[in-house]
């Protein structure tokens, strides 16, 4: 099992992501009353409300912490409506992210609305640990929170030699993908349930396929990942890139279906269940990409090939970047990545009918006996 961060996943920086992913703000909201519930249900478990000093919160994957602002608001209050106690909240990612970009967001210097100065005796903490190693003491987390992130997988198992996402892969290279997704999802949770107290829950919205077979931007019109897949392909054709480069930008990712999340609780003699972990509830939800709904709205093509490219830029920009070859010189491979994103523009402009980036989520709340 690999500890290792499957290397250049990294988000746009500069408080970019946030404000080019409304939809991930959209996703987050919709588990608020997952989330109080879940609060209250610790609450209401003397082992995990016993003595500590303190509420201990954690939130992986934070990116730069613009997302989830609304939520950590929201739990705040609903503590601070019956208790005096300090709260702590532990913003985890990996260590490439941009933690300038989320300090200075948390911290009130940019125009994010901060909730730091709303709530008395709340104090926020950064760590670049991956959610794949121990981002906590043990026995110290009362609610651990992730958000669209546990999909990267912690090392790329395989190449996929005809497409650039597991959703597109098939046989042996599919088997690989879900042997890694399969051992990190265990990694996960038993890195969890050792920080976790007695009493103690997670709350994770985790991209998955849905029960339809629907996953992100591909629900019911054009399938985002074969866009992405006859763009790169064409560029082979084209001889813009090579092969290999076309090979390397395999996205090291995998969408779970609910019955792969559900997997390790179900034998009581899992590694998982033995560390105490139970699955509460899972259900899948779609979200709307707000940019294919506000086009429905304004009706203006161009507007929203120019709004919608970019949420789709601040996550794979860095894997199609690291695919090109590094005998290009860095301006040549930076032209070959406007060119990437200025055709799939152009595209959308020019037929814009079924581009979607719908959310596609498993909702899940786990609890440790
Ligand atoms: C799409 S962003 C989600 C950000 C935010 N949670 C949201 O929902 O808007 C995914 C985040 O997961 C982070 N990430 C990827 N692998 C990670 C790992 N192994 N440990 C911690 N964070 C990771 C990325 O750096 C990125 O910030």
């Amino acid at each position: 099992m690999s500890d290792v961060q499957a290397d250049n996943i990294t988000m746009s920086g500069g408080g970019l992501y946030s404000l080019a992913t409304i939809g991930a703000k959209h996703v987050i909201d919709y588990t608020l009353p997952r989330v109080i519930d879940a609060l209250d249900a610790v609450r209401s478990s003397s082992a995990a409300a016993g003595p500590s000093a303190y509420w201990n919160f954690s939130d992986m994957g934070c990116a730069d912490g613009g997302t989830s602002l609304d939520l950590w608001r929201k739990v705040a209050a609903h503590i601070r409506a019956q208790s005096t106690a300090d709260i702590q909240i532990v913003y985890a990612d990996q260590a490439r992210n941009d933690f300038n970009a989320l300090v200075q967001i948390l911290h009130g210097l940019t125009d994010f609305d901060t909730y730091l100065n709303e709530i008395d005796d709340l104090r926020i903490l950064q760590s670049g640990a991956s959610f794949y190693t121990s981002v906590l003491p043990a026995d110290s987390l009362h609610l651990g929170f992730s958000a669209t992130a546990m999909h990267w997988l912690s090392a790329k198992p395989c190449n996929i030699s005809d497409h650039v996402h597991m959703v597109g892969a098939s046989g042996a290279e599919l088997e690989e993908f879900s042997k890694q997704a399969q051992q990190d999802w265990a990694t996960i949770l038993l890195h969890r349930a050792r920080e976790l107290k007695t009493g103690g829950k997670l709350v994770f919205a985790n991209f998955c396929r849905d029960e339809q077979g629907h996953y992100l931007g591909a629900t019911d019109g054009m399938n985002m990942f074969d866009t992405f897949n006859s763009i790169w392909q064409r560029f082979v054709d084209d001889g813009v890139i090579t092969s290999e480069e076309y090979s390397s930008m395999t996205l090291p990712q995998y969408y779970n279906t609910v019955e792969e999340f559900a997997s390790p609780f179900e034998n009581q003699n899992s590694e998982v269940a033995k560390a105490g972990l139970r699955l509460d509830s899972i259900e899948t939800h779609s979200v709307r990409c707000p940019f294919a709904e506000d086009f429905e709205k304004h009706g203006d093509a161009k507007k929203f090939a120019r709004d919608y490219i970019p949420t789709i830029r601040t996550w794979n920009e860095s894997i199609f970047h690291a695919g090109l070859s590094a005998k290009r010189d860095a301006q040549e491979r930076r032209e070959i990545i406007e060119n990437y994103y200025a055709t799939y523009q152009n595209m959308v402009e020019e037929n814009p009918t079924g581009h979607a980036m719908d959310y596609v989520h498993a909702y899940m709340t786990i609890g440790k006996a």
